[in-house]
């Protein structure tokens, strides 16, 4: 159905939970992609001294992944649909992101934003962000060549 400004609510307020202690909440996102993929060390090229909460680039990389995830849950309350823009999906296409990889970080953004929460979560916000990711990876899918 339809993103309601309750959906919008519950991501936006998520994702400042998330921003607020980003080098744990970055690091927690990455362990969690890495015990389900370990063949991502070798993808992302800031892993390369494994998952270390005090690395920028991890940091910076989580904020940009999660901040797209919410920008998503805006564009599907204001005009209904996503659209990403070109350039994630070149870096996803010369990465060889497959399918299956799409639905190990949704995994792993899921459960980050629920430790990110704490007692806030609850199953409406889980649902949220997983609307907002899933017409997120559907976007940059379609822009990948
Ligand atoms: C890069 C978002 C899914 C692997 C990026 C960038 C963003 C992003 C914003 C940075 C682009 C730039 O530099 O401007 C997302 C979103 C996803 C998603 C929103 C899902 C909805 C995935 C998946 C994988 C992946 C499933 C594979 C496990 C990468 C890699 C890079 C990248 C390897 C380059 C990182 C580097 O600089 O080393 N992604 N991504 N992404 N993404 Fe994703």
């Amino acid at each position: 159905g339809a993103f309601t400004e309750k959906q919008e609510e519950l991501v936006n307020s998520s994702w400042e939970a998330f921003k607020g202690n980003l080098p744990q909440n970055s690091a927690t996102f990455f362990k969690l992609v890495l015990e389900k993929e370990p063949g991502a060390k070798d993808l992302f090229s800031f892993l390369g001294n494994g998952v270390d909460p005090s690395n920028p680039k991890m940091a910076a990389h989580a904020e940009k992944l999660f901040g797209t995830v919410r920008d998503a849950a805006v564009q599907l309350k204001t005009k209904g649909e996503v659209v990403a823009e070109a350039k994630l999906g070149s870096v996803h296409t010369e990465k060889k992101v497959t399918d299956p990889q799409f639905a190990v970080i949704k995994e792993a953004v899921l459960k980050t934003i629920k430790e990110a929460v704490g007692d806030k979560w609850n199953q409406e916000m889980n649902d949220a962000w997983e609307q907002a990711y899933d017409a997120m990876a559907a976007a940059i899918k379609k822009t990948m060549t």
